[in-house]
Protein backbone atom coordinates (compact mmCIF):
# COMPACT_ATOMS: atom_id res chain seq x y z
CA UNK A 1 0.00 0.00 0.00
CA UNK A 2 1.39 3.67 -0.93
CA UNK A 3 0.87 6.03 2.05
CA UNK A 4 2.49 8.92 0.06
CA UNK A 5 0.02 11.95 0.42
CA UNK A 6 -0.91 13.15 -3.13
CA UNK A 7 -1.15 16.68 -3.44
CA UNK A 8 -5.10 16.45 -2.84
CA UNK A 9 -4.13 15.14 0.23
CA UNK A 10 -1.88 17.60 1.74
CA UNK A 11 -4.62 20.25 0.88
CA UNK A 12 -7.20 18.62 2.66
CA UNK A 13 -4.34 18.22 5.34
CA UNK A 14 -3.23 22.01 5.10
CA UNK A 15 -6.55 23.21 5.35
CA UNK A 16 -7.51 21.44 8.68
CA UNK A 17 -4.86 22.35 10.04
CA UNK A 18 -4.82 25.92 9.20
CA UNK A 19 -8.71 25.59 10.48
CA UNK A 20 -7.33 24.19 13.56
CA UNK A 21 -4.80 26.11 14.54
CA UNK A 22 -6.83 29.32 13.92
CA UNK A 23 -10.30 28.63 14.57
CA UNK A 24 -10.35 26.14 16.74
CA UNK A 25 -7.23 27.11 19.48
CA UNK A 26 -8.54 30.02 20.64
CA UNK A 27 -11.24 29.22 23.45
CA UNK A 28 -10.24 25.48 23.10
CA UNK A 29 -9.27 25.67 27.16
CA UNK A 30 -12.32 27.33 27.84
CA UNK A 31 -14.75 25.71 25.80
CA UNK A 32 -13.54 22.50 27.65
CA UNK A 33 -13.46 23.48 31.35
CA UNK A 34 -17.65 25.74 30.42
CA UNK A 35 -18.34 22.28 28.87
CA UNK A 36 -19.56 25.02 26.11
CA UNK A 37 -20.45 23.25 22.25
CA UNK A 38 -18.19 24.96 19.69
CA UNK A 39 -21.36 26.30 17.96
CA UNK A 40 -19.57 28.59 15.88
CA UNK A 41 -16.42 26.67 15.09
CA UNK A 42 -18.79 23.41 13.87
CA UNK A 43 -20.86 25.98 11.79
CA UNK A 44 -17.07 27.00 9.90
CA UNK A 45 -16.55 23.19 9.61
CA UNK A 46 -19.75 22.34 7.46
CA UNK A 47 -18.65 25.71 5.53
CA UNK A 48 -15.69 24.58 4.84
CA UNK A 49 -16.79 20.90 3.72
CA UNK A 50 -15.51 18.84 6.94
CA UNK A 51 -19.28 17.67 7.70
CA UNK A 52 -19.70 15.23 4.90
CA UNK A 53 -16.59 14.70 3.43
CA UNK A 54 -16.79 11.31 1.95
CA UNK A 55 -20.35 11.95 1.05
CA UNK A 56 -21.50 12.00 -2.49
CA UNK A 57 -21.11 16.12 -3.56
CA UNK A 58 -25.02 15.27 -5.15
CA UNK A 59 -26.40 15.29 -1.64
CA UNK A 60 -24.26 18.03 -0.76
CA UNK A 61 -21.39 16.17 0.50
CA UNK A 62 -17.36 16.36 -0.38
CA UNK A 63 -17.09 13.39 -2.34
CA UNK A 64 -13.53 12.73 -0.71
CA UNK A 65 -11.92 9.79 0.11
CA UNK A 66 -11.76 7.68 3.48
CA UNK A 67 -7.77 8.77 3.48
CA UNK A 68 -8.88 12.60 3.01
CA UNK A 69 -11.16 12.22 6.48
CA UNK A 70 -8.73 10.74 8.17
CA UNK A 71 -5.86 13.07 7.68
CA UNK A 72 -8.14 15.90 8.22
CA UNK A 73 -9.50 14.34 11.31
CA UNK A 74 -6.27 14.20 12.68
CA UNK A 75 -5.21 17.52 12.61
CA UNK A 76 -8.48 18.37 14.06
CA UNK A 77 -8.19 16.08 16.93
CA UNK A 78 -4.53 17.56 17.07
CA UNK A 79 -6.15 20.71 18.79
CA UNK A 80 -9.59 19.91 19.46
CA UNK A 81 -10.77 16.46 20.24
CA UNK A 82 -14.49 17.37 20.75
CA UNK A 83 -14.75 19.32 17.49
CA UNK A 84 -12.99 15.55 16.42
CA UNK A 85 -15.95 13.81 17.51
CA UNK A 86 -18.41 16.23 16.75
CA UNK A 87 -17.08 15.86 12.89
CA UNK A 88 -16.58 12.03 13.22
CA UNK A 89 -19.76 11.23 14.03
CA UNK A 90 -21.59 13.09 11.48
CA UNK A 91 -19.55 11.75 8.97
CA UNK A 92 -18.67 8.09 9.55
CA UNK A 93 -21.92 7.23 11.07
CA UNK A 94 -24.90 9.63 10.31
CA UNK A 95 -23.56 10.70 6.37
CA UNK A 96 -21.98 7.25 5.75
CA UNK A 97 -24.86 5.07 6.84
CA UNK A 98 -27.27 7.44 4.85
CA UNK A 99 -25.77 7.15 2.26
CA UNK A 100 -24.72 3.85 2.16
CA UNK A 101 -28.07 2.54 3.01
CA UNK A 102 -31.03 4.90 3.05
CA UNK A 103 -33.55 5.54 0.21
CA UNK A 104 -33.42 8.47 -2.46
CA UNK A 105 -36.05 9.90 -0.38
CA UNK A 106 -34.47 9.84 2.55
CA UNK A 107 -30.68 11.09 1.06
CA UNK A 108 -32.52 14.17 -0.17
CA UNK A 109 -34.68 14.82 3.05
CA UNK A 110 -31.76 14.24 5.34
CA UNK A 111 -28.33 13.68 4.41
CA UNK A 112 -28.09 16.94 1.77
CA UNK A 113 -28.64 19.08 5.06
CA UNK A 114 -26.37 16.97 7.08
CA UNK A 115 -23.22 16.59 4.68
CA UNK A 116 -23.62 20.51 4.17
CA UNK A 117 -23.21 20.58 7.69
CA UNK A 118 -26.70 22.73 7.90
CA UNK A 119 -27.47 20.12 10.46
CA UNK A 120 -25.54 17.82 12.97
CA UNK A 121 -26.49 14.32 13.38
CA UNK A 122 -26.77 11.89 16.22
CA UNK A 123 -26.35 8.22 16.13
CA UNK A 124 -28.55 6.31 18.89
CA UNK A 125 -27.46 2.94 19.80
CA UNK A 126 -26.62 2.77 23.59
CA UNK A 127 -28.76 2.27 25.90
CA UNK A 128 -28.83 2.26 30.16
CA UNK A 129 -28.23 -1.66 30.03
CA UNK A 130 -26.57 -1.61 26.46
CA UNK A 131 -22.99 -0.48 26.19
CA UNK A 132 -20.54 -3.24 25.05
CA UNK A 133 -23.94 -5.90 24.61
CA UNK A 134 -25.34 -3.85 21.62
CA UNK A 135 -27.46 -6.60 20.68
CA UNK A 136 -30.03 -5.68 24.05
CA UNK A 137 -31.56 -3.16 22.83
CA UNK A 138 -34.98 -2.64 25.05
CA UNK A 139 -35.53 0.65 22.87
CA UNK A 140 -38.49 -0.63 21.65
CA UNK A 141 -40.26 0.43 17.87
CA UNK A 142 -43.61 -1.22 17.46
CA UNK A 143 -44.88 -2.01 14.06
CA UNK A 144 -48.18 -0.11 13.81
CA UNK A 145 -48.93 -0.29 10.68
CA UNK A 146 -48.02 2.89 8.58
CA UNK A 147 -45.87 3.62 11.38
CA UNK A 148 -43.48 2.65 14.14
CA UNK A 149 -44.01 3.62 17.84
CA UNK A 150 -40.72 4.62 19.63
CA UNK A 151 -40.22 4.34 22.95
CA UNK A 152 -37.20 3.71 25.13
CA UNK A 153 -34.23 5.10 26.58
CA UNK A 154 -30.95 6.03 24.96
CA UNK A 155 -27.73 7.06 26.83
CA UNK A 156 -24.31 8.98 26.12
CA UNK A 157 -25.33 10.21 22.68
CA UNK A 158 -22.47 12.41 21.12
CA UNK A 159 -24.29 15.54 19.98
CA UNK A 160 -27.47 14.55 21.88
CA UNK A 161 -28.69 18.01 22.17
CA UNK A 162 -27.11 20.14 19.18
CA UNK A 163 -28.35 17.60 17.10
CA UNK A 164 -31.55 18.21 14.69
CA UNK A 165 -31.14 14.53 12.77
CA UNK A 166 -31.11 11.03 15.07
CA UNK A 167 -30.47 7.75 13.66
CA UNK A 168 -32.05 5.65 16.68
CA UNK A 169 -31.99 1.79 17.12
CA UNK A 170 -34.39 0.10 18.37
CA UNK A 171 -35.99 -3.40 18.57
CA UNK A 172 -38.92 -4.23 16.63
CA UNK A 173 -39.14 -8.31 17.13
CA UNK A 174 -37.73 -9.40 20.20
CA UNK A 175 -38.43 -12.81 19.28
CA UNK A 176 -35.70 -12.53 16.07
CA UNK A 177 -33.49 -10.95 18.91
CA UNK A 178 -30.43 -8.66 16.80
CA UNK A 179 -32.64 -9.49 13.83
CA UNK A 180 -35.52 -8.06 14.79
CA UNK A 181 -33.89 -4.37 15.53
CA UNK A 182 -33.97 -1.59 12.97
CA UNK A 183 -33.29 1.99 12.51
CA UNK A 184 -35.40 5.16 12.40
CA UNK A 185 -34.75 8.70 11.45
CA UNK A 186 -35.88 10.93 14.36
CA UNK A 187 -36.03 14.81 13.53
CA UNK A 188 -35.74 16.87 17.10
CA UNK A 189 -38.86 18.25 17.84
CA UNK A 190 -41.11 14.79 16.92
CA UNK A 191 -43.68 14.61 19.24
CA UNK A 192 -43.19 12.06 22.45
CA UNK A 193 -38.98 12.66 21.93
CA UNK A 194 -36.86 14.50 24.58
CA UNK A 195 -33.25 15.13 24.99
CA UNK A 196 -32.09 14.31 28.79
CA UNK A 197 -29.60 15.77 30.40
CA UNK A 198 -26.29 16.81 29.69
CA UNK A 199 -23.42 14.56 30.97
CA UNK A 200 -21.03 16.06 32.91
CA UNK A 201 -17.64 14.07 31.53
CA UNK A 202 -14.22 13.67 32.34
CA UNK A 203 -12.97 14.78 28.73
CA UNK A 204 -14.15 15.77 25.25
CA UNK A 205 -16.41 18.20 27.14
CA UNK A 206 -17.18 20.50 24.79
CA UNK A 207 -18.91 18.06 22.84
CA UNK A 208 -22.32 17.41 24.49
CA UNK A 209 -23.30 14.21 25.82
CA UNK A 210 -26.68 13.31 26.25
CA UNK A 211 -29.11 10.92 27.47
CA UNK A 212 -32.46 10.92 24.70
CA UNK A 213 -35.93 9.93 25.90
CA UNK A 214 -38.45 8.42 23.25
CA UNK A 215 -42.04 8.41 24.28
CA UNK A 216 -44.66 7.30 21.69
CA UNK A 217 -43.26 8.76 18.91
CA UNK A 218 -44.72 8.22 15.72
CA UNK A 219 -41.72 7.41 12.93
CA UNK A 220 -43.46 6.95 9.70
CA UNK A 221 -42.16 3.67 7.92
CA UNK A 222 -40.81 5.56 5.15
CA UNK A 223 -37.91 7.07 7.67
CA UNK A 224 -36.71 2.87 8.28
CA UNK A 225 -33.50 3.42 7.24
CA UNK A 226 -33.40 -0.78 5.23
CA UNK A 227 -35.10 -3.78 5.17
CA UNK A 228 -36.90 -4.59 8.47
CA UNK A 229 -35.10 -6.03 10.85
CA UNK A 230 -32.02 -4.55 9.17
CA UNK A 231 -31.22 -2.04 11.79
CA UNK A 232 -28.42 -3.85 13.77
CA UNK A 233 -26.15 -5.05 10.78
CA UNK A 234 -26.81 -0.72 9.89
CA UNK A 235 -25.32 -0.30 13.29
CA UNK A 236 -22.13 -2.39 12.82
CA UNK A 237 -21.64 -1.61 9.67
CA UNK A 238 -21.52 2.17 9.94
CA UNK A 239 -19.44 1.55 13.34
CA UNK A 240 -16.76 -0.45 11.10
CA UNK A 241 -16.11 2.90 9.68
CA UNK A 242 -16.75 5.12 12.72
CA UNK A 243 -14.10 3.40 14.42
CA UNK A 244 -11.66 4.42 11.34
CA UNK A 245 -12.62 7.79 12.39
CA UNK A 246 -11.93 7.30 16.12
CA UNK A 247 -8.91 6.05 15.28
CA UNK A 248 -7.93 8.95 13.94
CA UNK A 249 -9.02 11.29 16.20
CA UNK A 250 -7.02 9.11 19.04
CA UNK A 251 -4.41 9.47 16.71
CA UNK A 252 -4.80 13.31 16.54
CA UNK A 253 -4.60 13.42 20.37
CA UNK A 254 -1.67 11.78 20.40
CA UNK A 255 0.36 13.08 18.01
CA UNK A 256 -1.12 16.90 19.29
CA UNK A 257 0.41 16.15 22.77
CA UNK A 258 3.83 14.51 21.11
CA UNK A 259 3.93 18.00 18.86
CA UNK A 260 3.52 19.93 22.09
CA UNK A 261 6.20 17.88 24.05
CA UNK A 262 9.09 18.48 21.41
CA UNK A 263 8.47 21.96 21.61
CA UNK A 264 8.27 22.37 25.31
CA UNK A 265 11.39 19.64 25.95
CA UNK A 266 13.22 22.52 23.36
CA UNK A 267 12.66 25.25 25.89
CA UNK A 268 12.52 23.86 29.11
CA UNK A 269 15.67 23.85 31.00
CA UNK A 270 16.51 21.82 33.91
CA UNK A 271 20.38 21.05 35.55
CA UNK A 272 21.80 23.37 33.04
CA UNK A 273 20.59 22.33 29.60
CA UNK A 274 17.26 22.06 27.91
CA UNK A 275 15.67 18.76 28.92
CA UNK A 276 15.38 17.99 25.11
CA UNK A 277 19.38 17.33 26.01
CA UNK A 278 18.59 14.84 28.84
CA UNK A 279 18.29 11.20 27.82
CA UNK A 280 15.17 10.71 29.78
CA UNK A 281 13.25 12.88 27.80
CA UNK A 282 14.79 11.96 24.94
CA UNK A 283 14.01 8.14 25.15
CA UNK A 284 10.59 9.25 25.80
CA UNK A 285 9.94 11.66 22.68
CA UNK A 286 11.18 8.68 20.22
CA UNK A 287 8.90 6.18 21.96
CA UNK A 288 6.05 8.89 21.24
CA UNK A 289 6.85 9.15 18.01
CA UNK A 290 7.19 5.32 16.46
CA UNK A 291 4.36 4.70 18.35
CA UNK A 292 2.66 7.05 16.63
CA UNK A 293 3.87 6.89 13.52
CA UNK A 294 2.86 2.93 13.64
CA UNK A 295 -0.89 4.15 15.17
CA UNK A 296 -0.91 6.44 11.77
CA UNK A 297 0.00 3.45 9.60
CA UNK A 298 -2.90 1.88 10.91
CA UNK A 299 -5.26 4.43 10.38
CA UNK A 300 -4.23 5.07 6.41
CA UNK A 301 -4.57 1.39 6.16
CA UNK A 302 -8.40 1.11 7.29
CA UNK A 303 -8.84 3.99 5.20
CA UNK A 304 -7.60 2.87 2.09
CA UNK A 305 -9.04 -0.87 3.08
CA UNK A 306 -12.28 0.47 3.14
CA UNK A 307 -11.89 3.09 -0.12
CA UNK A 308 -10.75 -0.24 -1.93
CA UNK A 309 -13.75 -1.74 -1.28
CA UNK A 310 -11.81 -4.54 0.84
CA UNK A 311 -12.89 -6.18 4.12
CA UNK A 312 -11.89 -3.56 6.76
CA UNK A 313 -13.40 -4.97 9.88
CA UNK A 314 -10.10 -6.24 11.62
CA UNK A 315 -8.39 -3.55 9.95
CA UNK A 316 -10.70 -1.07 11.65
CA UNK A 317 -10.92 -2.58 15.00
CA UNK A 318 -6.94 -2.81 15.18
CA UNK A 319 -6.28 0.73 14.24
CA UNK A 320 -8.58 1.86 16.67
CA UNK A 321 -7.56 -0.04 19.32
CA UNK A 322 -3.55 0.58 18.30
CA UNK A 323 -4.80 4.51 18.19
CA UNK A 324 -6.49 4.78 21.59
CA UNK A 325 -4.17 2.64 23.57
CA UNK A 326 -1.34 4.74 22.02
CA UNK A 327 -3.08 8.44 22.75
CA UNK A 328 -3.71 7.13 25.98
CA UNK A 329 -0.08 6.11 27.03
CA UNK A 330 1.38 9.10 25.19
CA UNK A 331 -0.92 11.78 26.84
CA UNK A 332 0.21 10.43 29.90
CA UNK A 333 3.79 10.79 28.99
CA UNK A 334 3.11 13.86 27.45
CA UNK A 335 2.20 15.14 31.12
CA UNK A 336 5.25 13.79 32.34
CA UNK A 337 7.51 15.10 30.27
CA UNK A 338 5.27 19.17 30.90
CA UNK A 339 5.59 18.31 34.74
CA UNK A 340 3.56 20.38 36.84
CA UNK A 341 3.15 22.29 33.85
CA UNK A 342 1.68 19.74 32.46
CA UNK A 343 -0.97 19.11 35.28
CA UNK A 344 -2.34 22.14 34.71
CA UNK A 345 -5.13 23.44 32.41
CA UNK A 346 -2.57 26.42 30.83
CA UNK A 347 -0.52 24.13 28.54
CA UNK A 348 -3.18 21.57 26.77
CA UNK A 349 -2.15 18.41 27.72
CA UNK A 350 -3.63 16.88 31.01
CA UNK A 351 -7.10 17.91 28.57
CA UNK A 352 -5.87 15.93 25.98
CA UNK A 353 -4.42 13.17 28.71
CA UNK A 354 -8.58 13.36 29.85
CA UNK A 355 -10.04 13.35 26.31
CA UNK A 356 -7.36 10.60 25.28
CA UNK A 357 -9.71 8.54 27.51
CA UNK A 358 -13.03 8.21 25.90
CA UNK A 359 -11.28 6.72 22.63
CA UNK A 360 -10.78 3.51 24.47
CA UNK A 361 -14.18 3.13 25.51
CA UNK A 362 -16.75 4.79 23.22
CA UNK A 363 -17.71 3.16 19.18
CA UNK A 364 -16.74 0.31 20.65
CA UNK A 365 -14.05 -0.43 23.76
CA UNK A 366 -10.69 -1.47 23.46
CA UNK A 367 -11.85 -4.89 25.16
CA UNK A 368 -14.55 -5.07 22.16
CA UNK A 369 -11.66 -4.59 19.35
CA UNK A 370 -10.27 -6.98 20.42
CA UNK A 371 -13.01 -9.46 20.26
CA UNK A 372 -13.98 -8.39 17.20
CA UNK A 373 -9.70 -8.63 15.94
CA UNK A 374 -10.35 -12.63 17.74
CA UNK A 375 -13.23 -13.07 15.70
CA UNK A 376 -11.73 -12.03 12.49
CA UNK A 377 -9.10 -14.20 13.04
CA UNK A 378 -11.09 -17.67 14.49
CA UNK A 379 -13.85 -17.69 11.83
N1 LIG B 1 -19.56 -5.72 11.02
C1 LIG B 1 -20.66 -6.23 10.41
N2 LIG B 1 -21.51 -7.08 11.04
C2 LIG B 1 -21.22 -7.42 12.31
C3 LIG B 1 -20.10 -6.91 12.99
C4 LIG B 1 -19.26 -6.04 12.30
N3 LIG B 1 -18.17 -5.51 12.88
N4 LIG B 1 -20.10 -7.42 14.25
C5 LIG B 1 -21.16 -8.21 14.35
N5 LIG B 1 -21.85 -8.20 13.18
C6 LIG B 1 -23.07 -8.94 12.86
C7 LIG B 1 -22.83 -10.44 12.91
O1 LIG B 1 -22.37 -10.92 11.67
C8 LIG B 1 -24.21 -10.95 13.28
O2 LIG B 1 -25.03 -10.98 12.14
P1 LIG B 1 -25.62 -12.38 11.56
O3 LIG B 1 -26.39 -12.99 12.69
O4 LIG B 1 -26.45 -11.97 10.41
O5 LIG B 1 -24.42 -13.20 11.19
C9 LIG B 1 -24.76 -9.87 14.17
O6 LIG B 1 -24.04 -8.67 13.87
C10 LIG B 1 -24.63 -10.18 15.65
O7 LIG B 1 -23.28 -10.40 15.92
P2 LIG B 1 -22.79 -11.40 17.03
O8 LIG B 1 -23.56 -12.68 16.95
O9 LIG B 1 -21.30 -11.48 16.91
O10 LIG B 1 -23.26 -10.64 18.35
P3 LIG B 1 -22.56 -10.52 19.76
O11 LIG B 1 -23.58 -9.99 20.67
O12 LIG B 1 -21.84 -11.78 20.11
O13 LIG B 1 -21.40 -9.41 19.51
C11 LIG B 1 -20.65 -7.15 19.30
C12 LIG B 1 -21.70 -8.18 18.96
C13 LIG B 1 -19.51 -7.27 18.30
C14 LIG B 1 -20.10 -7.29 20.69
C15 LIG B 1 -21.39 -5.82 19.15
O14 LIG B 1 -22.47 -5.77 20.05
C16 LIG B 1 -20.51 -4.59 19.34
O15 LIG B 1 -19.81 -4.20 18.42
N6 LIG B 1 -20.58 -3.97 20.53
C17 LIG B 1 -19.97 -2.68 20.75
C18 LIG B 1 -21.01 -1.61 20.55
C19 LIG B 1 -20.42 -0.31 20.14
O16 LIG B 1 -19.44 -0.23 19.41
N7 LIG B 1 -21.07 0.76 20.56
C20 LIG B 1 -20.70 2.09 20.16
C21 LIG B 1 -21.81 3.04 20.44
S1 LIG B 1 -21.88 4.36 19.27
C22 LIG B 1 -20.76 5.51 19.79
O17 LIG B 1 -19.99 5.29 20.68
C23 LIG B 1 -20.75 6.79 19.02
C24 LIG B 1 -20.15 7.91 19.76
O18 LIG B 1 -20.71 8.45 20.66
C25 LIG B 1 -18.84 8.44 19.37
Amino acid sequence: MNFILTEEHEAVQQAARDFARNQLLPGVIERDIETRFPAREAKMMGELGFMGMMTDPAYGGGGMDTLSYVIAMEEISKIDASAGVIMSVNNSLVCWGLQEFGTEEQKQKYLTRLASGEVIGAFCLSEPEAGSDATSQRTTAEDKGDYFLLNGTKNWITNGGSASIYLVIAQTHPELRHKGINCLIVEKGAEGFAVGKKEDKMGIRASDTHSLMFADVKVPKSDRVGDDGFGFKFAMSTLNGGRIGIAAQALGIAAGAYELSVSYAKERKAFGKPIAEHQAIQFKLAEMKTKIEAARLLVYKAAKMKDEHMDYVEAAAMAKLFASETAMWATTEAVQIHGGYGYVREYHVERMMRDAKITQIYEGTSEIQKLVIAREILK
